[in-house]
C-alpha cells in the first residue's frame, strides 16, 4: 500500500478533493492511503497558535517548528517502510512527470507538507525534511494545492490505482513528449471536424499520426523539450507530415474550381517541383517536358484543368479529360471494365507544402464528385509503374488496376503505364 500524509491547516479542504473518484476507489481497494493532519491539533500553547512575527521584522507570520515537528513524527511513528518527507516551497526544486516517477516508484509513502502565511521556520526545513519541492515558478497562499497536485500525480502510477500502465505510458511528459490532441463524439462539432485519420479504423495510421501530432506539439509549445529528443528518420518524416497539416489547417478550407489565369505561375511551379520528384525517385515520367505551360493553356482553354486550394493557396493541379483517351483504345494484359463514358485524370500534382496531408486524396474526390454530377460512372488514371506513391494513392481511392497502355511520353523515354479505373 503506497501512503501519503498531508500536514495541513485546512484537512478538510484536502480531503474533500483527495478522497473523490479514481484515488476514492484505489482506497476502497486498499492499493492507497490518503490522510490529512490538522497541524493546529500538536500546539503546546494555550491559544493553539502555529505561528509567529518572524524575527528580524518583516511582513506576515511564520509558521513556526512545534506543532509541525510534531505533527510529522506522530505521522512518522505510525508509517512503515521507506517515507520521504517533502516541504512544499515555492523555493523547491521545480516538480515533473520524473519526479512523480520517482517518489512513486523508490518510496512506500510519502509526507506532504503545507506552509501557510510567509512559510515555515527554515529550522523544521533543515532538521526534517528530505526534498523541497515547487509546483511551479509562481507564488500560493499555501501548500495545499501543490501538495494535493504532487500526491495526485504520484499516486496515479501506483500499480493498480489506473486499470493499465497504459493509461499513462502515452500521456505527455512519460517520454518527453506533449500528447497528442484527442476527440471524441460527435465527429463534427460547430463546423470543426474530427481529423479523418481517426474516423477510417486504420490503427498504424493512427499510431503515425498521433506521433506526427506529439513532435509536432512539442517542437511548437516546448522547444526546451525538443531539444532533448533524438529523433529518429521515421519520427523526421512523421513531424515534417504533422507540420505541412498544420500549415495547411491554417490556411482554410479545402476546394476545387477551374484553374484561371493568375494560377498559371504557382500551377506551373507545382508541375516543376512534381517533375523534380519524379526524378530524384527514379521515375522516368514526365521528364519530356509535358506537363509544360502550353498543355495547362490547353488544358484550360478545353475547360479540364482545375486548381485544388487550400485557403487562397494553391495546393494542387490535375487535368480532368472529359473526352474518351485515344491511349486508352488498346489496353494490354487486362481490360477496362466496360464502355460505358468515363473522365479521365492526367497530369495531377501536389504542391510540396502540401504532400502528405490528403490533399491528393481530396483532388481525386473532386473529380469523382464532377463525374456525379455529370452523370459519368467511370474514372480513369495512368501512372508509371515506377510511380509507387500514385499507385498506392490510386488503390487507396477505391481505383482498380485494369491492365497496361501506352503513352506519348516523348523520345527515349518509357511509354509504358499501369491504367487503373474506379466506378462511380
Ligand atoms: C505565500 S507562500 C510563502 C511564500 C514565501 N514567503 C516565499 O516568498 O517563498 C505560503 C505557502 O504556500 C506554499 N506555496 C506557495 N507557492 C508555492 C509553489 N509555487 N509551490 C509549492 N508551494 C507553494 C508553500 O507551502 C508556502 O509556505
Amino acid at each position: 500500500m503506497y501512503t501519503v500524509d498531508i500536514l495541513t491547516l485546512f484537512p478538510d479542504a484536502v480531503m474533500a478533493m483527495m478522497g473523490e473518484s479514481i484515488l476514492k476507489r484505489a482506497s476502497q481497494k486498499g492499493i492507497i492511503d490518503i490522510r490529512a493532519h490538522q497541524i493546529r491539533e500538536y500546539t503546546t500553547n494555550k491559544q493553539n497558535q502555529v505561528d509567529d512575527y518572524p524575527y528580524g521584522g518583516g511582513m506576515g507570520c511564520v509558521m513556526a517548528c512545534q506543532p509541525l515537528g510534531d505533527c510529522l513524527e506522530s505521522v512518522k511513528r505510525a508509517r512503515e517502510g521507506r517515507i520521504r518527507t517533502i516541504y512544499l516551497s515555492p523555493c523547491g526544486k521545480r516538480f515533473d512527470e520524473a519526479d512523480a516517477r520517482r517518489l512513486s516508484r523508490e518510496y512506500d509513502g510519502i509526507i506532504l507538507v503545507c506552509g501557510h502565511y510567509e512559510g515555515v521556520d527554515q529550522r523544521f526545513i533543515d532538521e526534517c525534511v528530505d526534498e523541497e519541492i515547487s509546483l511551479g515558478d509562481f507564488v500560493l497562499t499555501g501548500g495545499e494545492i501543490p501538495a494535493m497536485a504532487v500526491a495526485d500525480s504520484v499516486l496515479r502510477l501506483v500499480p493498480g490505482v489506473l486499470s493499465d500502465p497504459e493509461c499513462y505510458e502515452n500521456e505527455s511528459h512519460w517520454d518527453g513528449l506533449l500528447e497528442y490532441p484527442q476527440y471524441t463524439r460527435p465527429e463534427e462539432w460547430r463546423g470543426r471536424r474530427v481529423p479523418e485519420v481517426l474516423l477510417k479504423g486504420d490503427h498504424t495510421e493512427v499510431e503515425r499520426w498521433r506521433r506526427g501530432q506529439m513532435l509536432a506539439r512539442t517542437k511548437l509549445r516546448r522547444p526546451d523539450m525538443f531539444a532533448l529528443l533524438a529523433l529518429s528518420e521515421t519520427d523526421k518524416k512523421l513531424l515534417k507530415k504533422a507540420e505541412n497539416e498544420a500549415e495547411i489547417a491554417e490556411l482554410g478550407a479545402f476546394s476545387c474550381r477551374e484553374t484561371v489565369e493568375s494560377d498559371i505561375p504557382a500551377v506551373l511551379g507545382i508541375l516543376e517541383s512534381a517533375r523534380e520528384y519524379l526524378r530524384a525517385h527514379g521515375v522516368d515520367q514526365w521528364q519530356s517536358g509535358y506537363p509544360d505551360e502550353s498543355s495547362v493553356r490547353a488544358d484550360m482553354a478545353r475547360g479540364e484543368s482545375y486548381v485544388v486550394l487550400a485557403g487562397d493557396r494553391t495546393a494542387a493541379v490535375f487535368r480532368l479529360m472529359k473526352t474518351p483517351d485515344p491511349n486508352y483504345a488498346s489496353i494490354k494484359d487486362g481490360r477496362w471494365s466496360d464502355d460505358l463514358a468515363y473522365y479521365t485524370i492526367h497530369a495531377s500534382a501536389v504542391a510540396s507544402f502540401a504532400r502528405g496531408c490528403g490533399v491528393a486524396d481530396r483532388l481525386i474526390g473532386y473529380a469523382a464528385e464532377m463525374c456525379e454530377k455529370d452523370g459519368i460512372r467511370r474514372l480513369r488514371a495512368d501512372t508509371h509503374r515506377k510511380n509507387k506513391p500514385m499507385q498506392a494513392l490510386l488503390t487507396r481511392c477505391g481505383f482498380r488496376y485494369r491492365g497496361n497502355v501506352l503513352v506519348e511520353a516523348g523520345d527515349g523515354h518509357d511509354p509504358k503505364r499501369l491504367a487503373f479505373e474506379k466506378r462511380i
